[in-house]
């Protein structure tokens, strides 16, 4: 049961599994928010990842999930470590970046942004503003080959790295149990090839200008080319979004919580043309 390496895509977040904790403390130059920048909007376009945007993905990332009650609850110290969670997670990306297989998507969306650090004086930049990972899954495919993916994914990696300073591993590993069995009852056992959005996130900075919206029709289009639907697990934030997109909200997936207010809420959606 212990597969700490070569899960697929990278990112979304919540997976961090017990087995996989080891660890080493790199300060990190980096501060997960960066400045606002005016940006044309219009020169917003979709394209697959490289490398030189890991950076900006694991801000990305980060900054989109940070705010989420499933942080609060798993990593209850993150203020106080955020550049070494930050630094965790880039290294993570990074390795996963490298393992992006056949069948798997990494798009992003950049902007073209004036940067005032003091470094790049006023210089135009694209910078990546919002990010997609898509895996194509067959069915019947031992998860062993296709990997994890998306919520699954990230914390195996994230694990690695990471001495958990900032996380409470009770709580993460409960959550994560529990998820692990909704993804493979609604996810993995599913007997059809499927288009499986397993991450997407917008920069908080660059929320509003529809490039969730850009990213979804991106793979839905792909989707009905394949003849295949488009499944999800959406957070509650990204539910609205989903729903919108005409996606049907199929399951309702409670996350029990050890020691919270409230329980955790997911919910199982798919697309079919
Ligand atoms: C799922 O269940 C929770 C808790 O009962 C509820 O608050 C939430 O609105 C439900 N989500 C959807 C999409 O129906
Ligand atoms: C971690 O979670 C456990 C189980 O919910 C809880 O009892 C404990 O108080 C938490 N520890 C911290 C430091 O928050």
């Amino acid at each position: 049961m212990a597969r700490c390496t070569s899960v697929t895509l990278v990112f979304a977040l919540f997976f961090l599994p017990l087995w996989c904790i080891s660890f080493k403390f790199v300060p990190s130059p980096h501060s997960g928010r960066q400045q606002r920048v005016q940006a044309s909007l219009k020169d917003a376009y979709i394209r697959p990842a490289v490398e030189t945007d890991l950076d900006d993905i694991t801000t990305v990332i980060l900054d989109a999930f940070a705010p989420s009650q499933l942080y609060k609850y798993a990593f209850p110290q993150f203020d106080q470590f955020r550049q070494h969670h930050w630094n965790c997670m880039r290294e993570a990306t990074g390795r996963e970046f490298k393992h992006i297989r056949k069948g798997s998507f990494l798009n992003v969306i950049s902007v073209p942004t004036r940067d005032h650090s003091a470094e790049s004086q006023g210089q135009l930049r694209h910078r990546v503003v919002a990010i997609a990972g898509w895996k194509i899954i067959k069915p019947h495919t031992a998860s062993d080959e296709h990997g994890d993916v998306g919520l699954l994914s990230l914390y195996h990696s994230y694990a690695e790295c990471s001495d958990n300073l900032d996380t409470n591993i009770t709580r993460a590993t409960d959550f994560n149990r529990q998820f692990s069995l909704a993804y493979k009852h609604f996810v993995d056992d599913y007997p059809h090839e499927q288009m499986y959005l397993a991450a997407l996130a917008t920069h908080p900075d660059w929320d509003g200008h529809g490039f969730g919206a850009m990213h979804c029709h991106w793979g839905m289009e792909k989707a009905i080319a394949m003849n295949i639907p488009v499944s999800l697990i959406a957070t509650p934030a990204g539910w609205p979004l989903y729903d919108s997109l005409e996606f049907d909200s199929l399951a309702n997936i409670t996350i029990k919580t050890l020691d919270w207010p409230e329980d955790f809420w997911y919910e199982y959606m798919r697309y079919e043309d």
